[in-house]
C-alpha cells in the first residue's frame, strides 16, 4: 500500500467534498457504502449537493441501455465544472467500465473525467487518487478479473438496524440476454466465516434485519442452507432476507430450512423471466414453466404464508403472442405479490443480441402494459385482503410524502405507512391494517 499521507493531508486542507450517485441493483449499492467508507477514512466529506461537490462518483449500472444512457447524459452536465473549480474530479466505476466499447467511448467524448476504475479493484481508490493528484494524469485502471476477495473494507451504512452482506460475486448462469457474467466475472463465494464475522459484528452495532446478497445466492459455496443455519444462531439478527435465488438451484433442503426458521423471512424474490418453456430454454434459464410451478407449488405447500416476487422480461427475441400467454398463465398462477417488469433491452456480447426475431416495439410496448395491468389486479387483490390483520412490522424511515408517517415492512416484505414518532425508526411495532393500495398498506400502531 502507498503512503497515503500527502493526499490526506491536501484532502483535509482544501476540505474536500464527495458526492457520489449509485445506479443499478444492490451490488452496486453496496459497493458505493465501500467506496464511502474508503473515501470518508482519507478524509473526503460527504454531501448530497451534486452541484457543489468537489468529487463526483458515479457507480455505474450496464444492465439495460437506459441505464447507460443515464450516465452519459449526466456526464455532459460536469464538463464545464472543471474550469470553475480547480479541485473538481470525477470519477466512474462499476459496471459500465468493464466493457470496452464504454472506454474506448469515454476516451473520445468524455476525456474529462479523472479516474476510471472497475468491480474488481475498488479497494484501490486511494492509490488511485494520489496517483492523479501527483501525477496530474487521466487514470483508467479496469481489470479483467478479480485477483482475491478483500474482506474488511471500511462501510458507510445508509441505516443503522439493517444492513446488506454480500456472500457471493459474480455469475456463472450465462443467461443470454444478461450483460452481469461478463462485467461481474465468475462466481466467487466468500469464506463462511468472513460472512458469520461481519453478520456478529453487525448484530453487535445494533444490526436487527440482514439481507444476504449475490446473484445466485443458493449456488452459495457447499450449501446455501448450511449458511442460512450458521446465520440463524446469531443473536441480535431478527430477521434474515436474501437476493437473488435462481429457481434451477432452489433445494429441498432450502425450502426446508426457510419452513422451519424463525428468523428467515417468508418472503422469496424468485425471477421467473419469462413463462414460456421455449422463451425459457433460448434464455438459457434451465428450468421449464413446469419446473418453475412445481418449485412454486413445493414452496407454498412447505410456507403457507409465503409471499413471491419476481423479475420478467418482456420481449425476449422470438418471444411469440403465444409465448407472452405463457407468461401471463404463471404470474395468475403463482400470484405475485409485487414483480420487476423489464423490456429486453439487446446487450452487445450477450448471445441474445444477435438471435433473430427481435420483438417490434409496438408489440412490446402492448404486452408490457398488459402484464403490468394483471401484476397489478392480483397485488391489490393480495392487498385489500390484508386489512383488518395485525401484522408486525420494522419501521424504517420517514415516508417521502408526509412527515409525520413512517414506512416500514413485513416479514413477508409488504410496505406499510402508519403515522408514527420518528424515533421509532428501527424499532419492531405491531400494527392493525385499515387501509389498501396497489402497492402499500396502510396501518394504525396497535
Ligand atoms: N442475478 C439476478 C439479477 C440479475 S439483473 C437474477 O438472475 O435474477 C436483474 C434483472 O434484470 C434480471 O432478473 C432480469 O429480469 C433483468 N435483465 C437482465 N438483463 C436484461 C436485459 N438485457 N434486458 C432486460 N432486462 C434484463
Ligand atoms: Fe444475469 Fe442470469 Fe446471472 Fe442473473 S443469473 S446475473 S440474470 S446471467
Ligand atoms: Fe447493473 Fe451491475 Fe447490478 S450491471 S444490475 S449494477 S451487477
Amino acid at each position: 500500500m502507498q503512503n497515503l499521507d500527502k493526499l490526506e493531508n491536501y484532502i483535509r486542507e482544501e476540505g474536500l467534498t464527495y458526492f457520489i450517485a449509485t445506479f443499478g441493483c444492490q451490488m452496486n449499492a453496496h459497493d458505493s457504502e465501500k467506496i464511502e467508507g474508503i473515501l470518508t477514512d482519507i478524509g473526503y466529506q460527504k454531501t448530497d449537493s451534486e452541484k457543489t461537490a468537489d468529487f463526483i462518483i458515479y457507480n455505474t449500472c450496464c444492465v439495460r441501455e437506459n441505464a447507460e444512457l443515464k450516465i452519459f447524459g449526466k456526464l455532459g452536465h460536469l464538463k464545464s465544472r472543471k474550469s470553475k473549480n480547480p479541485n473538481f474530479m470525477v470519477a466512474l466505476c462499476g459496471c459500465m467500465m468493464q466493457q470496452d466499447v464504454v472506454l474506448n467511448t469515454l476516451k473520445k467524448s468524455y476525456n474529462f473525467v479523472d479516474i476510471i476504475f472497475g468491480t474488481y479493484n475498488i479497494y484501490k481508490l486511494p492509490e488511485l487518487l494520489q496517483t492523479r493528484i501527483e501525477t496530474g494524469d487521466k487514470i483508467i485502471d479496469i481489470w479483467e478479473t478479480h485477483e482475491e476477495i478483500v474482506e474488511d473494507l471500511p462501510s458507510i451504512r445508509k441505516y443503522n438496524f439493517k444492513s446488506c452482506v454480500n456472500i457471493m460475486y459474480g455469475c456463472n448462469n450465462f443467461c443470454t440476454y444478461c450483460i452481469v457474467p461478463y462485467v461481474r466475472g465468475r462466481e466467487r463465494s466468500r469464506e463462511i466465516t468472513d460472512i458469520i464475522n461481519q453478520v456478529q459484528n453487525l448484530a453487535n452495532d445494533g444490526v436487527k434485519e440482514i439481507m444476504l446478497l449475490g446473484q445466485n445466492v443458493n449456488s452459495y459455496s457447499n450449501s446455501f442452507a448450511s449458511l442460512l443455519k450458521s446465520i440463524e444462531n446469531i443473536n441480535g439478527i431478527e430477521r434474515i432476507r436474501f437476493m437473488t435465488p435462481h429457481p434451477k438451484d432452489f433445494s429441498d433442503e432450502l425450502i426446508e430450512v426457510i419452513a422451519n426458521s424463525k428468523k428467515i423471512c417468508k418472503s422469496i424474490h424468485l425471477p421467473v423471466q419469462s413463462g414460456s418453456t421455449n422463451i425459457l430454454n433460448k434464455m438459457n434459464r434451465v428450468y421449464t414453466k413446469e419446473d418453475y410451478l412445481t418449485l412454486v407449488d413445493k414452496i407454498k405447500r412447505a410456507i403457507p404464508d409465503i409471499t413471491l416476487t419476481t423479475d420478467i422480461i418482456v420481449g425476449f427475441p422470438g418471444e411469440t403472442a403465444e409465448d407472452f400467454n405463457e407468461t401471463l398463465d404463471v404470474v395468475k398462477k403463482v400470484g405475485y405479490l409485487s414483480a420487476f417488469t423489464f423490456i429486453y433491452s439487446k446487450r452487445t456480447g450477450t448471445p441474445a443480441a444477435t438471435m433473430k426475431n427481435q420483438v417490434d416495439e409496438d408489440t412490446i410496448k402492448k404486452r408490457f402494459n398488459t402484464l403490468v395491468e394483471t401484476l397489478d389486479d392480483i397485488s391489490a387483490e393480495f392487498m385489500h385482503k390484508q386489512i383488518g390483520k395485525l401484522y408486525k412490522i420494522l419501521l424504517e424511515e420517514v415516508s417521502k410524502n408526509d412527515k409525520q408517517v413512517l414506512s416500514g415492512r413485513t416479514d413477508s416484505g409488504i410496505l406499510v405507512h402508519v403515522k408514527a414518532p420518528e424515533n421509532l425508526i428501527g424499532q419492531f411495532v405491531d400494527v392493525t391494517i385499515i387501509d389498501a393500495k396497489t402497492h402499500y398498506l396502510t396501518g394504525q400502531l396497535y
